[in-house]
């Protein structure tokens, strides 16, 4: 049965009408447009669809879009634009951290999620963080740095990842 609630996604509002069931991935994707997160396995098991709810990481291919009625969402769409690139994507296409870059938009959110709350990382909080986003391609050392190295950007350091 269709639903009308509002969604607030990357500091815009939206009316949603969808069934109450329908995944936050699936409003994301085919309601608003906005296709950064990815649908990988449906079952909160690769990160390929990670979005932020008040800064926290949360899989959006299970979680029902109609309980976050309030909370802040934020996806890779609002993380930066081509012409404004936070740092953890500039530092992803300095390192060049992807291949396919299917699993790229959930480790973003990943690595924001950890950055704000840990500005400086060791490599094993890296990796912990990232834990749950899996890569088929195999780049995670690329990603690792990646992440240390926009760290360092962040930070005012010069970012080698190193
Ligand atoms: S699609 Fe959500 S965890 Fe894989
Ligand atoms: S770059 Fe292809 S899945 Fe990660």
């Amino acid at each position: 049965m269709s639903e009308y609630f509002t969604l607030t996604v990357n500091g815009h509002v939206h009316e949603i009408d969808a069934a109450g069931t329908t995944p936050l991935l699936d409003v994301l994707r085919n309601h608003l447009g906005l296709k950064g997160s990815r649908y990988g396995c449906g079952l909160e098991q690769c990160g390929a669809c990670m979005v932020l709810v008040d800064g926290e990481t949360v899989y959006s291919c299970s979680r029902e879009a109609v309980t976050l009625e309030g909370r802040s969402i934020l996806t890779v769409e609002g993380l930066g634009g081509p012409d404004t690139l936070h740092p953890l994507q500039q530092a992803f296409l300095d390192e060049q951290a992807g291949q396919c870059g299917y699993c790229l938009s959930g480790m973003l959110m990943a690595a924001k999620a950890l950055l704000d709350r840990n500005p400086s990382p060791t490599r094993a909080d890296i990796v912990e963080a990232l834990d749950p986003n899996l890569c088929r391609c195999g780049s995670h050392p690329r990603i690792l740095r990646a992440v240390a190295r926009a760290a360092a950007v962040m930070r005012g350091e010069a970012g080698d990842g190193h």
